[in-house]
């Protein structure tokens, strides 16, 4: 049999065409879909549909370490309307616990629906008889049907990389039953832990009375199998940075720029509000005041790179986030010595292997999150078995990484005690910590969670063997 090729749809494409020649580069934008596939593209020849970040006509580029990308054009109104509204402030939330309102608004779902028929005309045209075509997030859930309108001859793998909702939440939305119908175009569904594929099973159910079960959903005469894919990150290219000699050397000079504190902790978060921010900041302030980690001692970093910029809800929190972190700096810190060293600038891999390196707990306490590839990049990068991860409950990791410092960021005692915890437990503890989650690390790679998906999506498994072979 002739193998498959593949197609991977997603909103973005993984470039970075600001260079100023006007060349292209993979870019390892600050988001997980992007971080999770661009370890595995550049193996195989494939091609990857996608936005190219700004509005106007597609520009046409080249191929990138054998990867084809093919643009979809998005005007300023596909964006603020299908992006910014529908994708961000209306699914985003919804998918998040609704942490913060969903807005519904008809004229979104307009553009939702055009955008993602944009979406799918372009993977119907490019993609091979028989091809594999991998359709990637929550952007993108009526691509699946669409698509095999167009193309019955393909094979329809869709993933959600944030969590699915349970059905009482997802009920709210006012085109639930066209969402539905768009995911069940595919063939294989996965979510990134069971309890998702649990919710998604219900809600079949509930809403189109189908036969459901948390592995295999019957639509007419064809089964929709789901399934638990946790995805992951490269383990050993992680690994290799943070042995480089540079990095050891960048790490130990920004240890001196801190002060050569005892302790540092460091968090690395998009700035959005499902990640925790300001719960940890509060937390972390309340241990200033009781006495209980003082600035001398214990330095805290926290990367927050700036996300969606025109949705209200990222400018609300931005703005609360800066002034705490002033005030924070203001009432605790010294001279020459802030108590939070606050930074939303983007840093290349190699830099984050340095904070990773530099840090004795990695923060990870987001109040939702499909899976925190953070925590399993610091994990990655603590090649000597030091360290701590505090991790929350809520983040899909927590499902694998069970020897983390594991927290309800809801509970500010809690989060104080688990942080003060993380920072006084002796190194023989830690390692044996460290040790269980880098283990688990090096079989459950992105490489594996690539084969796991697609094994299961192409029974003939000619696909995922040449995408994660060595
Ligand atoms: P999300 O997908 O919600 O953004 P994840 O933690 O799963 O959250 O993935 C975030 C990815 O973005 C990680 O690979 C992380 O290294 C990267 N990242 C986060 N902040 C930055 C930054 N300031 N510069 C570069 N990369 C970043
Ligand atoms: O899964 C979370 C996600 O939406 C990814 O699709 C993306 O990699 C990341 O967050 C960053 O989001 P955006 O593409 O909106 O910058």
């Amino acid at each position: 049999m002739r193998p498959r090729s593949l197609v991977v749809v997603a909103n973005r494409l993984p470039i970075d065409d600001s260079v100023p020649d006007g060349a292209c580069e993979w870019r390892r934008s600050p988001g997980g879909l992007v971080s999770a596939l661009h370890p595995l593209l550049r193996r195989q020849p494939a091609t990857w549909v996608g936005w190219a970040g700004r509005s106007g006509p597609a520009p046409s580029l080249p191929d990138i370490d054998g990867v084809r990308m093919v643009t979809v054009p998005l005007s300023d109104e596909d964006i603020r309307d299908h992006y910014e509204g529908f994708a961000n402030a209306t699914l985003w939330p919804l998918y998040h616990d609704a942490v913060e309102q969903p807005t519904y608004h008809r004229r979104w779902w307009e553009a939702y629906r055009r955008v993602n028929q944009r979406f799918a005309d372009a993977a119907a045209e490019v993609a091979d008889p028989e091809a594999v075509v991998w359709v990637q997030d929550y952007h993108l859930q009526l691509v699946p049907a669409m698509l095999r309108e167009r193309r019955p001859d393909v094979r329809i793998g869709f993933f959600l990389h944030v969590p699915f909702p349970p059905p009482e939440l997802f009920m709210q939305l006012p085109r639930r039953d066209a969402l539905l119908t768009g995911l069940l175009g595919a063939d294989l569904i996965g979510f990134q832990r069971p309890q998702a594929t649990h919710n998604f099973a219900q809600l079949a159910a509930r809403l189109f009375d189908l036969p459901a079960t948390d592995e295999r959903i019957t639509v007419g005469d064809r089964a929709v199998r789901t399934g638990a894919f946790p995805v992951s990150i490269d383990m050993a290219e992680m690994a290799t940075l943070a042995n480089q000699s540079e990095v050891i050397e960048r790490a130990r000079r920004w240890r001196g720029d801190l002060g050569h504190p005892r302790h540092v902790v460091l968090s690395v978060d998009r700035m959005d509000y499902t990640k925790g921010i300001e719960q940890r900041l509060k937390a972390y302030s309340e241990l200033l005041a009781d006495g209980r980690v003082k600035v001398h001692e214990t330095a805290l970093v926290q990367v927050a790179m700036p996300s969606r910029e025109r949705v209200g809800h990222y400018q609300v929190l931005r703005d609360r986030v800066e002034r705490e972190v002033g005030r924070i700096n203001g009432e605790f810190g010294r001279v020459g010595e802030p108590a939070v060293h606050y930074l939303t600038q983007p840093f290349n891999r190699a830099e984050l292997a340095a904070l990773y390196r530099v840090a004795d707990v990695l923060a990870a306490t987001p109040l939702r999150d499909g899976m925190n590839l953070v925590a399993k990049e610091y994990v990655a990068a603590r090649v000597d078995d030091t360290g701590a991860l505090l991790l929350s409950e809520f983040a899909g990791a927590a499902v694998e990484l069970t020897h983390a410092f594991l927290v309800n960021p809801h509970d500010l005692d809690g989060l104080k005690r688990t942080l003060l915890t993380a920072l006084q437990t002796p190194p023989a503890e830690l390692r044996i910590r460290m040790r269980a989650m880098r283990s688990h690390l090096r079989t459950h790679d992105i490489r594996a969670w690539a084969r796991a998906y697609l094994t299961a999506l192409d029974e003939t498994g000619g696909l995922a063997a040449r995408l994660t072979a060595d």
